[in-house]
């Protein structure tokens, strides 16, 4: 499968020749260079963008299958960089509620989805609070609830964290992580090599082609490559990786202070 988007007379491939199969409860990174192609991948997937050549299939219906993309896009569930373009209410509970509504599903359905979608991502008692005095993990978390509330197979989140603090960044990463051990499939963009730790596979997208599908440990191997890529490593991952070298045994899924200490104190 492949797109390239047509402006005027020109033609910039975006996607070449992916080849690429993303089953149930799966946890996902993608990563890559700006321009790599990540965005333009999430949009074909929802079928927001249709490939320009090839197909891709959800839950075997074809994205370019008119009469199917409504079922889709309740498969797939997408949340953007930017909380605050998410927000579509007055209120958290409205907010979360938008998505089930439009499906058209009987009021005490709608509200079962929305205190569970909430307490999912860890914001019960906040439901009558407006969206825009939430903090940016928050407005972030709230995105993700009504991604959740349209309970899709597979939530889709490109960049989600790119916009938050440090605070905000862990608790959107930990309720990726809670989900993704709910069993849903999980696909994170992200420019991050030490976010892309918690995922169970990695993907590298490289000018438009995947160049790398394999566990995040063994990207972490792949250390030649990771400049060509422009993947850095955190100055944690560095430090996990020079205490290798020297012989001590550092877990390839420690990408956080405490996990390194653990490894030292062994
Ligand atoms: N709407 C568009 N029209 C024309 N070209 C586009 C459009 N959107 C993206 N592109 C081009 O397609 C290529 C892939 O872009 P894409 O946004 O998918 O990359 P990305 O990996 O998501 O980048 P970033 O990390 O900056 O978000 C780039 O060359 C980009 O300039
Ligand atoms: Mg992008």
């Amino acid at each position: 499968m492949s797109h390239s988007y047509t402006t005027g007379a020109h033609s910039v491939p975006a996607v070449r020749d992916v080849s690429l199969d993303i089953g149930p409860a799966e946890y996902v990174a993608v990563l890559g260079a700006n321009g790599s192609g990540k965005s333009t991948l999430v949009r074909l997937i929802n079928g927001l963008l249709l490939p320009s050549s090839g197909e891709i299939t959800v839950n075997g219906i074809g994205t370019h299958d008119e009469a199917g993309i409504g079922t889709i896009r309740e498969s797939v569930s997408v949340v953007f960089q930017n909380p605050d373009d998410q927000i579509v209410a007055t209120s958290v509970e409205d907010d979360v509620a938008f998505g089930p509504e439009n499906l058209g599903l009987a009021r005490d359905v709608i509200r079962e989805r929305v205190a569970w979608a909430l307490e999912s991502v860890g914001l019960c008692g906040l439901e009558r609070r407006e969206p825009h005095l939430l903090s940016g993990g928050q407005k972030q978390r709230l995105a993700i609830a009504g991604a959740l509330a349209m309970q899709p197979h597979w939530l889709v989140l490109d960049e989600p964290t790119s916009m938050l603090d440090p605070v905000g960044r862990v608790e959107v990463l930990d309720v990726l992580e809670a989900v993704a051990d709910s069993g849903r499939s999980v696909i994170h963009v992200t420019h991050d090599l030490s976010e892309a730790m918690r995922a169970s596979r990695a993907l590298v997208m490289h000018e438009g082609c995947i160049v790398f599908d394999g566990s995040p440990g063994d990207l972490l191997c792949a250390t030649d490559r990771l400049e060509s890529w422009s993947l850095e490593l955190s100055p944690l991952l560095t430090l996990a990786e020079e205490l290798r070298d020297h012989g001590i045994v550092v877990p390839r899924a420690a990408s956080t202070p405490a996990a390194i200490v653990e490894a030292l104190c062994r």
